[in-house]
C-alpha cells in the first residue's frame, strides 16, 4: 500500500483530489466511486475549483457512490443522494444520468442491491474508488464483523458509526439504523482505491487497517489484499503508524501526485 501524509487535512484532501482528476484527465470516461461524510468535503472542493479554472471535464465519467441509508430518499437532506448533488454534482459538468447511488427506499431493497453491483459490471467496473473510513475501522458501511467477501447488502449501523454520524441529524435518535453499502468483496474488485482520513480520532482505526492484521474487526484492513490502493492521511491521522519513515522514504521516489499534468 502506498502511504501518502501530508501535514494538513486540507492538503490530504488536494492530493486526493488530485489523484482523482489524473485518473479523470488521462481517460475521461473513467468509472469514479465516491464517498460521503465529513472527510471528503475538501476533497469535492478541489474538484470543482480544477473543474471551474476550465481543467476538469467530468462529461464522460460515471460515477457509483459507497452507500445510503435505507428510508431516506434524494429529496431528504440526510441523505447521501441530498449530500453529492449539494457537494459536488451541482457544481461539476456529471451528467446526472450516469450517477449512481443505492436507493435506500426500493420496495424490494434485496433486488435493489443485486441490481446496484451488475450495474457497477455493465459500466466496466470502478476504475477510481474513494474510501474514507469509520472510527471503528469502517469502509463504506461495512461495519466490524462484516464478511469480507460481502456483496452490495443491507447493513445494520454500529451504536459508534450512529453517534459519529449524529453531527449531521437534529439528534442521534434520527440517525437511521440500517444502510445499503457496497461490500468489502465489492471494493476490493475496484481498479484503484484512495483510502482518505485525517484528524487524530481516525489514528487508531488507521494504524490497525495499514499495519494490523487482516481482520473483519476492521474492514478496512482487507484493503491490503487490494493490489492498488493509495492511503492519503494528514499527519493526526498517521500518528498510530509505526513505518512513517518507510513510507516517507518510498515516497520520495514517486512522482508527486499534487503536480497535475
Ligand atoms: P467521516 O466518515 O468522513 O464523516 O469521518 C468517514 C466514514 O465513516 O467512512
Amino acid at each position: 500500500m502506498r502511504v501518502i501524509i501530508r501535514p494538513t487535512a486540507e492538503a490530504a484532501c488536494v492530493t486526493a483530489a488530485r489523484i482523482i482528476a489524473e485518473q479523470v484527465i488521462r481517460q475521461p470516461a473513467s468509472v469514479l466511486g465516491l464517498a460521503t461524510g465529513g472527510t471528503p468535503l475538501a476533497c469535492y472542493r478541489e474538484l470543482i475549483r480544477l473543474h471551474r479554472e476550465g481543467r476538469l471535464d467530468f462529461a464522460a465519467v460515471t460515477s457509483f457512490n459507497l452507500d445510503e441509508y435505507v428510508g431516506l430518499g434524494p429529496e431528504n437532506p440526510q441523505s447521501y443522494h441530498h449530500f453529492m448533488f449539494a457537494n459536488l454534482f451541482r457544481h461539476i459538468n456529471i451528467d446526472p444520468n450516469r450517477v449512481h447511488l443505492p436507493d435506500g427506499k426500493a420496495a424490494d431493497l434485496r433486488a435493489a442491491c443485486e441490481a446496484y453491483e451488475r450495474s457497477i459490471v455493465a459500466a466496466g467496473g470502478i476504475d477510481l474508488q474513494l474510501l474514507g473510513i469509520g472510527t471503528d475501522g469502517h469502509i463504506a458501511f461495512n461495519e466490524p464483523g462484516s464478511s469480507l467477501a460481502s456483496r452490495t447488502r443491507l447493513k445494520t449501523l454500529c451504536r459508534q458509526t450512529v453517534e459519529d454520524n449524529a453531527r449531521f441529524f437534529d439528534d442521534a435518535d434520527q440517525v437511521p439504523r440500517l444502510a445499503v453499502t457496497m461490500g468489502v468483496g465489492t471494493i476490493l474488485e475496484t481498479r484503484r482505491c484512495i483510502l482518505l482520513a485525517t484528524g487524530e480520532n481516525k489514528a487508531a482505526a488507521i494504524g490497525a487497517a495499514i499495519e494490523g492484521p487482516l481482520t473483519s474487526q476492521n474492514t478496512a484492513s482487507a484493503l491490503q489484499l487490494h493490489p492498488e490502493v493509495i492511503a492519503v492521511l494528514d499527519q493526526a491521522a498517521a500518528t498510530s503508524l509505526r513505518r512513517l519513515e518507510s513510507y516517507q522514504n518510498a515516497e520520495s521516489y514517486m512522482p508527486d501526485p499534487d503536480e497535475l499534468t
